[in-house]
Parts: C-alpha cells; structure tokens; sequence
C-alpha cells in the first residue's frame, strides 16, 4: 500500500496559484477576461478567492450580490482551475463596522478601534457572528456543491487582541472557571506582590505585567476564544457542505495561533511565509533556515497524515512603498519554492495573482503587474516554476520522516514573552520572542547538516524521535517533566539547555530545584544561577574531552549559567568569570537514554559541534558520514515515497557550488540525468533526486 495521500482528492499535482481579487476589479471585465486568459499561461490551477470581499458580498445589509461570484467561479470551474473559497471576515464592511462600534476592537490602551484596516473584528461581539453566520450560510448553500470549489478557507490569518467589555467578560469567567475561587487564582498568581491580592475576578487586568501570570492566562483564554470562533464560522460549512475540507492560513509561530486547540477543527493546514529573500538581504542563510524552521512547523500542525500547503508567499517583493524589501535574485524564486516543497508543501500559491491600483497594497508583488501582463519578469518566473511541476508532481504525497524533533511550546512561548526575563532581555536591545529565535537558532545546526527536523510540542509521540532539542524549556509543569523523563526512559537522547524547569504553569519559579519537578535528576545537574551579560561581551569555555567531536573552545555569549554535575559526565567547561572552571555541558545517560544539557548561550560553531556529536551518539543518519556539517549554504531535506527517499538539494548562495553525494548515486527527476560523486549547484541551485 502506498502512503502517499494527495491533499486534494483526485488531484495528484502541486497546487499553484494566488489570492484572487477580482472583486476589486468588476467595473473593468476586461481585466477579467484577461486574467483567465493569463492563468493558464502562467500554469496557475488553484486561486483564493473572496478573502477581502465582504462588501462586494453583501454591499449593504440583508442585500446580497453573488452574481459576480458564481460567473468567476463558473470559469474557474470550466478552466479546471481549483478555488479555495475565502469566508469575508478578513475586512469588515463599513456599512457594518462604522454603526456599531460593538464589531470593532478595543485596544491594548482600551481605545475602541476607529472603523479602518482589516483582520479587526471583536471575537466576542454577538453582531458580528450573527453577520458572519448568516454570510456563511450563504456561501455554504450556494457553493458547497459548486465543482470549483476545493477548500474552505476561513477568514485570512487570524490572530490579534480585542480588550473589550465582552472580551473581558469571558476572560473573568474563564479565570473563574480555571481557578475555583480567588484564593485558589491569588496562590497561583504570587499576588501578595506589590500588593496585587484580587478580591473580585475583575481586578485581574491581563496587561498588568508586573504579575506575569494574567498576562499568561490571557493568551491561554484568547486561545480558546479563537477556536471557539473559529467554530462558529465553521458551523454551517461543516453542516450544509461537509465534504468540502477547511483550512486557514497561519503565519508561522505567530504567538496568537493555537494549534493544539485548533488542530482537530482543521482537515488542511496552510502558511503564510515571507521570508524575504532580497538581493540585499543582511543574513539570508538565517532567513532561509528560519523559514525552515517555521516550514517544518507548519507541517507538524497537522500531526500524522494531514497534508498543507503554501496559500501565500511573494513572487517579489513585498513592496511597500519606502519599505527595504528588495526583489528576489534571478533564479532564486525555483529555490524558495522547492525549499517548501522539501518540508513536504502540497502547494506554493502568491499574494497576489494580480495587483490591484489602489489601496496600501497596490506596491506588492504579484503574478500580473500594472503593466506588462505575460511580459514581464516576473511572469515569466512564475512560467518557469510552473513548467517544471509535471515532473515534479511525483513528489505529491510524499512525506518527511525526521529522526529529530526540536520543541516548540505555546505556553512556554507566552511565558518567556510575558516573563521579567524577557523584559530584560528586550532592554538591551535584543530581538523580541526570545523563545522563537532560540528555536530557530538550535534548528540551524541540523539544517547545516542536511537532517531534518520536525517543530512538535509536547502532545506530539516523542517515541519516532531518536533526538528531542529542549531550547529554553522554560515552563515545565508535571506533564512536560513526566513526557521528558519517559523519553529518555525510554531509550531517547534528549538535549535541554539553559532555563529548563525554571517556572510551573503559572510562571512561578520552581523551589524543588532547578530545573525542577524531577529534571535535576533525570540530566544530573543542579542549575545554581545565571548570568546575563551584555551582548557580544563573551567568555571562553572549553571541551573537557577530546574524542567526541566538540569544538575545542567556545565562547560563552549572553547567558552564562552556574551548573553543578551532580550526577552527569562533563564535558565541557566554564573557563573564565566568575563560574570558571563550573561544567557548561553535561551529559547523563540512563538506560539506552541519555540526557545533555548545555548550560550557556554559546557560539554558533560551539553549538554545531555539540549538535553534531549528539547526533553521532544517537545514531541520527545525515547527508555526510558522522554527522558532518555541509559547506555553508548548501542544505537537503528529504520525503518519502514508500519509504524511499526523495531528496531536494538546495544551494542558498549566489556562487557556484559542489554538493557531495557521499557515496550515494542519484536520479535528477526532472532530467532523468545520473548524478555520481557529486553535484554542481550553481548561484541558488536546487535539485530534487532519487537514489538511483
Ligand atoms: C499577508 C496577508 C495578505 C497580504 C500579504 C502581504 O500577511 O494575509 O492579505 O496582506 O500579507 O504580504
């Protein structure tokens, strides 16, 4: 049996297309025509459709117009083109927003929001569900059977806050649900500081940051309150055209996305990815494996078997007006797509098929330009990737299995974010979501290698993974501690760094020890005490061994961190300060299993090398023998057809370079051409091979 599984049924191809707006263009068909005259010149199949048309929908209340709907979906249907059809609740119509103030959001300042922009609807208001529900409806009865249309696509990219009277209600009810009674909550919220003590559910104020857990629990409450929206707008789709499938279009790790929660109302999931790979990007290796990073998360959403795709990246630049976002270099386009494609991507569709003329997008790229139409550049880059989707077609349905999982944690996210740690942080002027750059940055090493990775959290099945990366395993409460102990029970090499096990679930720091709740024990360490220190002002550690493969020094950069090997082999050192000669890395085995912890923020290089001997301990398999890292820009990610692997090899530099096979003869699938010894990529080259 094979298992490969399409994300569209009967349609084994990979999706290619944009968001569609030709909503904004019905007083000139010509346009139109045009554009379906372009679609299939462009080798286009699959368009978002009505994402942003509420108001050509319903252009005043209770007075619907889908006239023009059913004609562009009749001829998406008849070019056997695939529309994924958006609900309109991404923008709000004026004639609703502007009357009733209840449908807009309230701020983090409690200003209510004037009625302008988009993606700004009040999650709570009971009028805007009622709109939406019976817009919904609507679209249900009259397109759920339409041939055209493939997917549900809900709202665009949602996410955000709203303060709001009713906002803030269900938040007072959650907490009082959670919690039992004020006593219960000011325990676990360490009110008695500042003289927080709350005797009413109301006083508790989420944006009042000196008491770290409301802030905490409010993200936790806005999660739930974004499925149950989410709910609501699924209600009638699933009821009246239940075999159409639902999807919505993340944006990466984006701290108001919530996929444990969402995960069972979704059947497809979709990304918004723009890494922005500029002529003149600063750091587009970090880009490139950054996007990587949120690529390999994307496909985790979904868990086993579900399939996703790319609903938007930019064929361009993203073009705002005054902006630094540069256009991409010639030939880099096929690379970026092929990059989503080895994540295991069903599809790479634009923001936008066509330009619009006015509006604060009119800049951005888009498949067909003010001018120019097929002539441009820019077409014909779109041209080019889609004439080498016959071949590459075969890849559809194939899966990635990575050895390795890094974790990914919502809660843990929110509660660095929310965190004294990383006010301090931000102070010295570094990157904000300190837990999302620590995760890129461990992923880094692995994608240097060629080994694969999956972003999973704590619900995922640990037990496939021959290596778990712990960065910043902050919040650790029972569960996370019990699931990190039974892996390494269980024969798996699990590897923490500084800050594990430093709070519970309400971000109280732990007084068992540190890291707490048992994981002092299971990685043989005590952490006294960090140091945080100012950027680029770095100590020297050194490796206490000489046969592993560690880098022979490192340099110990931001956190410094006290650590005691109570019952963990050493294996590298603190060399200067005040913790010199203290451990940096450990490492303690248990069974099969064994435990690493690194204590100190280290060098890039410093953390290749530990990355590279864990692996070369845990047996992962990689592109080159032992472990080791390719030359620097080359990566190669692989899925697989009935277990057989399909490789994409990818050269993220401008220069020519030679990717090394390491014994392994390949098959190009696209020339059928025989690959031995090695590969010549040249300036952002990609190629997707078969073992021979
Ligand atoms: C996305 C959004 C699109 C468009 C695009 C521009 O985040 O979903 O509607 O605004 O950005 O890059």
């Amino acid at each position: 049996m094979t298992d490969k599984k399409p994300l569209l049924k009967d349609f084994p191809h990979i999706l290619h297309g944009g968001d569609y707006n030709p909503d904004q263009w019905l007083h000139m068909p010509e346009k139109i025509n045009d554009d379906f005259r372009l679609m299939k010149l462009a080798g286009c199949n699959t368009f978002s459709v009505g994402i942003f048309s509420w108001s050509q929908l319903e252009p005043r209340e209770g007075v619907f117009t889908f006239e023009w709907l059913d004609d562009i979906l009749d001829r998406l249907a008849k070019d056997g083109h695939n529309a994924v059809l958006a609900t309109p609740s991404g923008a709000k119509p004026i004639w609703l927003s502007d009357p009733n103030e209840e449908v807009r959001r309230v701020r983090y300042d409690r200003v209510r929001e004037a009625s302008v922009s988009r993606h700004n609807f009040c999650w709570s208001s009971p009028l805007w569900r009622e709109k939406i529900r019976i817009m919904n409806t609507k679209l249900a009865e009259r397109y759920g059977k339409h041939p055209a249309v493939k997917m549900w696509h809900i709202s665009n990219e949602l996410g955000g806050d709203c303060y709001c009277d009713l906002c803030m209600e269900g938040f007072y009810k959650w907490l009082e649900e959670h919690y039992k009674t004020l006593d219960a909550l000011n325990e676990a919220y360490w009110s008695a500081f500042w003289s927080h003590r709350y005797s009413d559910w109301t006083q508790v104020d989420p944006r009042d940051g000196t008491i770290d857990a409301s802030g905490l629990d409010w993200r936790r409450y806005e999660a739930e309150l974004f499925v149950d929206y989410f709910k609501w707008e699924i209600e009638p789709l699933r009821r009246i055209a239940p075999d159409v499938p639902i999807t919505t279009n993340h944006m990466g790790t984006h701290k108001t996305n919530h996929y444990d929660w969402l995960r069972p109302h979704l059947d497809v999931v979709s990304q918004d990815m723009y890494p922005g790979y500029a002529t003149e990007h600063v750091d587009l290796l970090g880009a490139a494996a950054a996007c990587s990073y949120e690529l390999d998360y994307i496909r985790c959403i979904g868990g086993e078997g579900k399939r996703w795709f790319t609903m938007e990246c930019a064929i361009d630049s993203r073009g705002l007006w005054g902006q630094r976002f540069g256009l991409k270099p010639n030939g880099m386009h096929g690379l970026e797509m092929v990059q989503h494609l080895s994540h295991g991507s069903e599809g790479t569709l634009y923001f936008q098929w066509r330009k619009g003329r006015g509006g604060a997008e009119k800049f951005h790229s888009a498949v067909v330009s003010h001018t120019g139409d097929e002539n441009t550049r820019t077409f014909k880059e779109v041209q080019k990737w889609s004439a080498r989707h016959p071949k590459l077609d075969q890849v559809i349905g194939s899966i990635n299995k990575p050895e390795v999982a890094i974790i990914y944690d919502n809660e843990t996210d929110w509660a660095c974010d929310t965190s004294e740690f990383e006010r301090a942080r931000s102070q010295w002027g570094m990157e904000k979501r300190f837990y999302l750059s620590q995760g890129q940055q461990w992923h880094r090493p692995f994608w240097d290698r060629g080994i694969g990775t999956d972003v999973v959290g704590y619900n995922a099945d640990w037990s496939r993974y021959k290596v778990v990366v712990a960065p910043v395993a902050y919040l650790i409460d029972q569960k996370r501690a019990q699931k990190m102990i039974d892996y390494v029970r269980g024969g798996g090499t699990l590897i923490a760094s500084y800050y594990l096990g430093v709070v519970n679930e309400t971000g109280l720091c732990h007084i068992d020890s540190w890291p707490g709740l048992g994981l002092d024990q299971l990685f043989g360490v005590w952490s006294e005490e960090f140091d945080l220190f100012r950027p680029h002002l770095q100590l020297n550690g050194k490796s206490a061994v000489t046969d592993m493969g560690l880098a022979p020094e490192f340099k110990i950069d931001f956190i410094n961190g006290h650590i005691h090997a109570i019952d963990a082999d050493v294996l590298a050192t603190c060399e200067e300060g005040l913790f010199a000669g203290k451990p940096m890395l450990t490492r303690r085995r248990e069974g099969d299993g064994a435990a690493w912890y690194l204590g100190s923020m280290v060098d890039e290089g410093g953390l290749s090398s530990i990355i590279g001997a864990v692996c070369r301990e845990a047996g992962v398999k990689s592109w080159l023998p032992d472990c080791e890292p390719l030359a620097e820009g080359l990566t190669v990610q692989t899925r697989y057809e009935d277990g057989k692997p399909i490789h994409f090899l990818m050269n993220f530099t401008p220069i020519d370079a030679s990717m090394p096979l390491a014994g392994r003869t390949l098959r190009n699938i696209e020339t059928d051409e025989k690959i031995e010894d090695a590969l010549a990529l040249g300036p952002w080259g990609n190629v997707v091979a078969r073992e021979a």
